[in-house]
């Protein structure tokens, strides 16, 4: 990123930067791995930026959304209603409704009572949207505890004892058009097998379904994909001919049956950065400060998830290499985005590229401690 600098001159830092033509590369990569035609939603909570849905939707993805503004900004973008799901342990009666009103292509639903209420919103209007149930496979996807989400300790989805339980109940509500099964056990997963181990689960549930009568024509698998963030020059596109052929090999569709993928990460985890300067260099004993102007407001992963983003000086020509610890100004002792990382002997003024923040970097900045929003900006193809 070095051959940058010079375009970074007079820019006000931090601020996220974004490579518009890595994008597109894995825009492409992706639509060349998808042989098998599969409907790909980008899960637009990764990052919402304008000029990056739509780029995500001229290559034709559709969009996962988890709010009623997340539609609203989707279809504001230009996005079709019948490419738009609403997933969402806790939907307002509001968003039901804005959704339903929109007429989205489905509702992921995470609970039985969420179904009655959509079942009752949709009778007040006269409509009847189609509806998927997530169920919670109990799969351990191998990631960080906060970003997994299949495990019986999760919040998400439903069990497939519950649902099974409750087909008689589904059948009989009339405003709802039951059309699929949504699954989604965690984000950042960089071995593939869990995605064979959920595959297989999916077969074992549909099987069970098949056995009620219940033949169901759509099924979602979600996203989780994860990113290389040691290494993203030397693998900026993620492995998808690897993960649609995981699925392909060994998900037993039905006839007919269309496959689902929510990927956010993989899609755009790589083409931003968080770009920042270094304030100030201090020592405490054996431990060499550096002490940046971005912070666990601009990038919360470090603090929240433990997540290590690589972290690149561009400005520095010095041979020497010294460990650091790269932190941030914001009053919490969680502000760190790095311990102990080498770097090249570092000084006051100096740029430092933090990579792999494409993906839940933007979506998730905030103003603590009043600090100011990060602002994006972006090399163009
Ligand atoms: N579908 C559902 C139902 C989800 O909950 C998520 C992510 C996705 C799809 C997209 O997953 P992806 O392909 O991006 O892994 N803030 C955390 C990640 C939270 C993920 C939440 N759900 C992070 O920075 O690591």
């Amino acid at each position: 990123m070095k051959d940058l600098l010079q375009q970074f001159s007079g820019i006000e830092t931090p601020f996220y930067w974004y490579d518009l033509s890595l994008l597109d590369r894995t825009l492409a990569a992706l639509k060349a791995a998808n042989k098998q035609g599969y409907h790909v939603h980008y899960a637009l909570k990764a990052n919402h930026n304008p000029e990056i849905i739509s780029r995500i939707k001229a290559a034709g993805l559709g969009i996962d959304c988890v709010s009623g503004n997340e539609v609203a900004h989707a279809l504001k973008h230009g996005f079709d209603p019948s490419d738009v799901v609403l997933a969402g342990v806790g939907k307002t009666d509001k968003e039901i409704t804005y959704a339903i009103n929109h007429d989205i292509f489905s509702f992921n639903v995470e609970s039985i009572e969420e179904l009655k209420v959509i079942n009752e919103i949709a009778a007040s209007k006269g409509k009847k949207p189609n509806i998927s149930i997530r169920i919670n496979p109990a799969i351990d996807a191998g990631t960080h505890h906060k970003i997994t989400t299949g495990s019986k300790e999760n919040k998400f989805g439903i069990s497939d004892e519950e649902l099974f339980r409750s087909t008689d109940l589904i059948k009989s509500l009339e405003h709802i058009h039951f059309i699929g099964v949504h699954y989604h056990i965690g984000s950042q997963i960089m071995d593939l097998n869990r995605f064979r181990n959920l595959s297989v689960r999916i077969n074992e549930i549909q099987t069970g379904l098949v056995e009620q009568g219940i033949e169901l024509p759509h099924l979602n698998v979600g996203g989780g994909l994860g990113i290389n963030y040691e290494d993203p020059d030397g693998q900026a596109i993620p492995d998808f001919e690897g993960y649609f052929q995981t699925f392909s090999e060994n998900l037993k569709l039905l006839p007919g049956q269309q496959l689902h993928f929510e990927l956010g990460r993989s899609i755009v985890g790589q083409c931003g950065s968080l770009i920042t300067r270094v304030l100030y260099l201090k020592e405490s004993g054996a431990t060499k400060f550096l002490i940046v102007d971005a912070g666990m407001t601009d990038l919360m992963r470090p603090a929240l998830y433990d997540a290590e983003h690589l972290a690149q000086n561009l400005s520095s020509e010095s041979s020497k290499v010294l460990k650091y610890d790269l932190v941030g100004p914001v009053c919490e002792s969680s502000d760190v985005f790095n311990k102990g990382i080498e770097l090249p002997e570092s000084k006051r003024g100096d740029l430092i590229a933090i990579r792999s923040c494409g993906a839940y970097g933007e979506t998730m900045k905030n103003e603590y401690n009043l600090r100011s929003l990060a602002k994006p900006y972006y090399s163009r193809p």
